[in-house]
């Protein structure tokens, strides 16, 4: 993975990360608050590092009614569990898949057979071939459904060395036998230049998926995404991350563009406080719908989409500045929770 931290320092100097504002006082937006969990364990930077993200989902939830609704739902379904068999099957073949793997894969598949299904079933405007934008993709299985059933082109944004190397792994095994994988990291480590690599990017239907590194986020195109899909990940990054997200995903998104977003629906403790929910909202996006199910009871996180309606403007340091204040501090950690606009409290 040298070639990922090669990238990210070279984008850490030349987008100033590291001077003035942005280090004294922004932070940068590249770090995962639970990523350290992983430091340490050499084992997932390899392979295994598959079976440890398959096993993130352990606890069934069936789909719930309204979801089923959807006519590709048990489509959806079985593609994904026999995709990740075969996953499991190809870097591990010499392991059984039991009980507790088959468990492992089918609640993997059932959480993203649920969010292809409210995309679905909710997303009336969604066009038939979608630029998709998966934030912080995991193991990458949204990827599954997307190419396959969406008929879309998938772009993958992650910041995290661990999860970079799985998704590599996993965009690999599903492309190879269709259209390629193009790894921007692996692009410009070869010397192409950021001019081709845009080029690249504005003929997406190309390629099966797309993986783009956050800090290259400015390479994607204004209004040039259809989907951007967020499950458990927008409470799980600093003060700068959920910005520099925000902010691009909503410079990216088409006026009509959708952004669909999973997770317990609550801030939780020692990341940030920006209420990304009523920040959409404040920027003129639509609640398109919210399911009215509890988090842990009905199903695993809350899913709800909002429809962008209104041009964006804003840099990422407006939008910063606006909702965290022009002289707050959340690069230390801690002080900045003391001084928040109300409006950014839960
Ligand atoms: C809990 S996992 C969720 C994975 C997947 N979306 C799912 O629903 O199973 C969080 C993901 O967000 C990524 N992530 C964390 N911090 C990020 C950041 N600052 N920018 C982009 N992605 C980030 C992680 O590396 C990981 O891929």
């Amino acid at each position: 993975m040298k070639d990922f931290f090669n990238s990210l320092e070279k984008a850490m100097l030349s987008q100033r990360w590291v001077f003035d504002d942005r280090w004294s006082r922004i932070g940068n937006p590249f770090s995962w608050v639970d990523g350290s969990r992983m430091d340490g364990h050499s084992f997932l930077k390899q392979e295994y590092a598959i079976l440890q993200c398959l096993s993130m989902y352990y606890e069934e939830y069936e789909s719930p009614e309204v979801l089923k609704k959807s006519k590709q739902h048990d489509e959806c379904f079985n593609s994904l569990n026999e995709t990740l068999e075969k996953v499991v099957s190809h870097f591990f073949p010499s392991l059984e898949i039991d009980k507790r793997i088959k468990n492992n894969i089918k609640c993997t598949a059932l959480a993203r057979t649920q969010d292809f299904s409210f995309n679905e079933l909710f997303l009336s405007e969604l066009p038939n071939k979608p630029v998709h934008l998966d934030i912080g993709p995991g193991l990458g299985t949204h990827a599954i459904y997307s190419n396959k059933i969406l008929n879309s082109s998938y772009i993958a944004l992650e910041a995290n060395d661990y999860m970079y190397a799985v998704q590599r792994l996993i965009y690999r095994y599903l492309s190879h036998a269709t259209n390629p994988y193009y790894d921007l990291i692996n692009a410009e480590t070869l010397g192409v230049s950021e001019s081709k690599i845009k080029e690249h990017l504005s003929s997406i239907e190309k390629y099966a998926f797309f993986h783009l590194p956050s800090w290259h986020f400015s390479m994607l195109g204004d209004k040039s995404v259809d989907l951007a899909t967020a499950t458990f990940v927008l409470n799980e990054v600093s003060p700068a991350g959920i910005v520099w997200l925000l902010h691009n995903t909503v410079r990216c998104l088409k006026n009509g563009g959708y952004f669909y977003i999973r997770d317990s629906n609550k801030l939780k403790p020692n990341r940030h406080t920006f209420n990304y929910d009523n920040v959409l909202q404040d920027l003129g996006f639509k609640l398109v719908k919210k399911l009215d199910v509890i988090n842990r009871e009905d199903m695993f996180g809350i899913p709800r989409a909002y429809q962008k309606n209104e041009e964006y403007n804003l840099s990422f340091e407006d939008l910063f500045d606006q909702y965290f204040g022009r002289v707050a501090v959340t690069n230390h950690g801690g002080e900045y929770m003391q001084n928040l606009p109300k409006k950014l409290k839960a």
